[in-house]
């Protein structure tokens, strides 16, 4: 079971002047797996309470992961790629290098994300774009590895050990 964190950046839904509907496509995508929401909230486009949050949440011991939506382009607002390398301990970078390049050639404006992703102590961090397709376009890409990440993060297991394909046993 993994523990989520959704946390939705956006100047209008935090004003509620627009309806969460990427928080919605997270949620909806989560709830597929093996996994439930423990934390939801709607922040501005700021960087100190992003990181704030981000580092809150982290920090509480009960998440494993936090996605983040909203605010990783190229507008004067957008910020959340800062404020989260401001709390991450290590950076996961793949995992965003995937969702640019594996929707690309659908959404050729998937280049202009700056999301980036990784660790703080035990919890994984990773932004998605704002909109409730690019949601759910990157979630494809990357949710099949996230319970493998938590694990590998939690110390549960080694990152040798293989969880499919055609290798055997953890080292
Ligand atoms: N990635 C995918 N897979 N699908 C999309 O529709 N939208 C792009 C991009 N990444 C998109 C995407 C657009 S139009 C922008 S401006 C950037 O994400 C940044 O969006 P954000 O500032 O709302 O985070």
């Amino acid at each position: 079971m993994l523990n989520l964190g959704i946390l939705t950046i956006s100047d209008k839904g935090w004003q509620g002047e627009r309806a969460d509907d990427s928080g919605t496509a997270i949620k909806e995508r989560f709830s597929q797996r093996d996994s439930r929401a423990v934390r939801y909230e709607v922040v501005p486009d700021e960087v100190d309470i992003i990181a704030g949050k981000l580092a809150q949440w982290a920090d509480e011991g009960s998440i494993d992961i936090i996605v983040t939506t909203g605010g990783t382009g190229l507008g004067p607002r957008d910020v959340t790629p800062e404020a989260t390398l401001k709390v991450l301990d290590k950076e996961v970078p793949g995992l965003t290098e995937a969702m640019r390049a594996e929707t690309f050639h659908r959404t050729p404006t998937a280049i202009l994300s700056r999301a980036v992703a990784g660790v703080r102590g035990k919890c994984l961090i990773v932004n998605l774009p704002g909109s409730p397709e690019a949601v759910r376009e990157c979630l494809d890409i990357i949710l099949p590895v996230l319970p493998h990440a938590v694990q590998i993060i939690k110390g549960e297991i080694t990152e040798h050990s293989h969880s499919g394909g055609g290798e055997s046993g953890a080292h």
